[in-house]
């Protein structure tokens, strides 16, 4: 047991647009140090869910806790330097080079004005490094691959330089080896630095490979929570992605392997149905 409150709560939170409830009730529990990831079908509030820890997006009931104090009361600056996010689409400035864009992860730290401090240099330099970002840091974001693009963004949020990141598919779009090398980044940062991750994965095996805990969202309620061994069974595949599988263990690591067996035919598994 930690003496301390998790890093981030969510007591009995629900989240719409306009009228429509997209998250509802949800108590979400993200432990200081750990590796948390959400997985659950398109459209079950995943990315609404990291907005509203991060208190981008509002909520219609409940309360976010940050470090046990409600995030509601907490001046912006004060959030910045203990919670990073990068969101699912973020858009950068035109023109803007890799350095600039992660000099801008800088700014709760102070002036956003001016040449910045040695420690804002040396987040940068860092950030750059962990990325393997550093090569292209003088190109612009527009004319880098996609790949590229992603890592620049993974950059600017470690500038910040926050004990807790929230990312929202960071692996997206890159390819196997890079989307490795970016789990392989967070678990370091986690080990080694102590960081706590909460990220949004699409891929149930590399969730279980590298979480500490999975959170599954279907339709906007919490469909399993737990470690991933615990978590990645037949029946929740079947259950929160509509497939048919077997779970087998990776010879190696122990950790689950998913095989598919073919889609469940099912209303209550489907995209379209979890919106209405
Ligand atoms: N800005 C928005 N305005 C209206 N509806 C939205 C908005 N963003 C997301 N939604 C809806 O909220 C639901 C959950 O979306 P989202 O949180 O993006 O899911 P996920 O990240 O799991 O794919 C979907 O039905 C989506 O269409
Ligand atoms: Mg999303």
């Amino acid at each position: 047991m930690t003496e301390y409150p998790p890093a981030l709560r969510a007591e009995n939170v629900s989240v719409g647009y306009s009228k429509h409830e997209v998250i509802s009730g949800l108590e979400v529990s993200v432990s200081r140090g750990h590796i948390t990831t959400l997985i659950g079908p398109n459209g079950s509030g995943k990315s609404t869910l990291l907005k509203a820890l991060a208190r981008i997006q509002p909520l219609a009931r409940g309360s976010v806790y940050l470090d046990g104090t409600d995030i509601h009361h907490m001046p912006t600056k004060v959030v910045a330097r203990k919670l990073g996010l990068l969101p699912q689409s973020p858009l950068a400035p035109e023109g803007i080079t890799v350095a600039g864009l992660v000099r801008r992860g800088r700014h709760p730290h102070g002036r956003s004005l001016g040449r910045g401090t040695i420690g804002d240099t040396e987040a940068v330099a860092e950030a750059l490094e962990l990325t393997g970002t550093a090569s292209f840091a003088m190109r612009t974001v527009d004319s880098l691959s996609g790949g590229q693009r992603q890592r620049a963004w993974i950059a600017m949020v470690l500038a910040q330089s926050t004990p807790i990141l929230l990312l929202d598919e960071p692996t997206t779009f890159l390819d196997i080896a890079h989307q490795i090398e970016v789990l392989e980044l967070l678990s370091r940062l986690r080990h080694e630095h102590g960081k706590t991750v909460l990220l949004v994965l699409h891929d149930l095996e590399q969730a279980a490979a590298y979480s500490d805990q999975i959170i599954a969202l279907k339709a906007g309620k919490i469909a399993a929570v737990g470690p991933p061994k615990k978590v990645a069974t037949e029946a929740f595949v079947a259950d929160v992605f509509g497939l048919a599988s077997r779970v087998i263990q990776d010879p190696d690591t122990g950790s689950p392997l998913i095989l598919p067996r073919g889609r469940i035919t099912r209303d209550d598994s489907t995209e379209s149905n979890t919106l209405d």
